[in-house]
């Protein structure tokens, strides 16, 4: 068996090189993503891991599939830039890493929410100038908030439990209802009644096309004044001017975005200046203080990149052998 692995970092090497050793099955490594200019380099193998946040398109796919390989494993979770139409077309079987370290995600979410709460970036900024003094920099407690998650997975839990753990009140909306969430009481019926009483609003849904921009004008203007904002999950779950006016009126308090809906091409990437970020938007919102933007690496923990690996090579194998993997995604 012989399995081909794109968009391999540095980072990833020594746990696919572990991987392939202690299983005793070749990992061709490849530093490039999949498009159609590296798909060829698949000829021949019998299944492919991938990770990218570009569009894995139909023509990609169909040649993965002229190729005969039909077992396809993403080494992250959301499937959103995955065409659907041409998997289903070719019968090529894909599974994803569900849950490679929800801690990760929902420790940087709360990190960000804690460093918004405790205004830690303005105190940053006026330490940097020599400005040692407290006021008018006075922060909140979480301990005295009402947090709203929507999406109860398995990240939403733990930012759940970790919040729990700072004494905040939980409200959560979710269609699928945790038994053990449902027992506590958390969850409300509606976004509306969620937007209506939460302090803190920290979604963690997957992109869906029915929630994109589920945080619009609309949404805002039904949630309380000086409501705080995390986005570690989806950049399109946000509409991002929508934001911006919210944060102009006062409405949101301040956001952590770890995500950006035009994020692709420019997370990851080394400007070399802030100048230089081509993106005004994104740079409108970094450069204000209520506002803390990281690029997408909530997920990047040495345990989940490890994860990430290594579970996304057992399914390929999985797939290649049996045919089947219980992180086979439905499309
Ligand atoms: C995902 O797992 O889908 C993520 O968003 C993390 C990715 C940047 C590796």
């Amino acid at each position: 068996m012989k399995i081909i692995a794109y968009g391999i970092r540095d980072d990833e090497m020594p746990y696919l090189k572990q991987w392939s050793k202690d299983k005793g099955i070749e990992v061709k490594a490849v530093a490039a993503l999949l498009d159609e200019s590296t798909v060829d380099q698949a000829k021949g193998y019998d299944g492919a891991v991938v990770y990218q946040q570009k569009p894995y398109t139909a023509s990609v796919l169909d040649k993965l599939a002229s190729f005969g390989i039909k077992s396809l494993s993403l080494r992250n979770v959301g499937v959103d830039n995955v065409d659907a139409d041409a998997i289903k077309r070719n019968d090529i079987k894909v599974t994803n890493v569900p849950a490679y370290s929800p801690s990760a995600i929902a420790e940087l979410a709360v990190t960000q929410l804690m460093r918004l709460l405790r205004q830690t970036n303005t105190f940053d900024r006026k330490i940097a100038h020599g400005d040692l003094r407290w006021a008018p920099t006075i922060a909140k407690e979480l301990d005295q908030m009402t947090v709203g998650v929507i999406a109860t997975g398995r990240i939403g839990r733990k930012v759940i439990n970790i919040c729990r753990g700072f004494g905040a009140k939980i409200i959560g909306y979710d269609v699928y209802h945790n038994p053990e969430l449902e027992k506590d009481g958390i969850y409300v019926d509606t976004l509306d009644e969620l937007y209506a009483k939460a302090d803190v609003i920290t979604v963690h849904s997957p992109a869906t096309k029915e929630n994109e921009h589920m945080l619009n004008d609309a949404a805002f203007g039904k949630m309380k004044d000086g409501v705080f904002i995390i986005n570690a999950a989806r950049g399109v779950l946000v509409d991002t001017d929508a934001l911006i006016r919210a944060l102009d009126s006062g409405k949101v308090a301040g956001a952590a975005l770890d995500v950006y809906e035009d994020e692709v091409g420019i997370f990851n990437t080394d400007f070399g200046s802030f100048d230089a970020i081509p993106d005004e938007r994104l740079k409108n919102l970094i450069k204000r203080e209520n506002v803390l933007v990281t690029p997408h690496v909530a997920f990047y923990t040495e345990t989940a990149v490890k994860n990430m690996v290594q579970y996304a090579l057992n399914s390929n194998v999985n797939l290649i052998e049996k045919g089947s993997d219980d992180s086979q995604v439905k499309f």
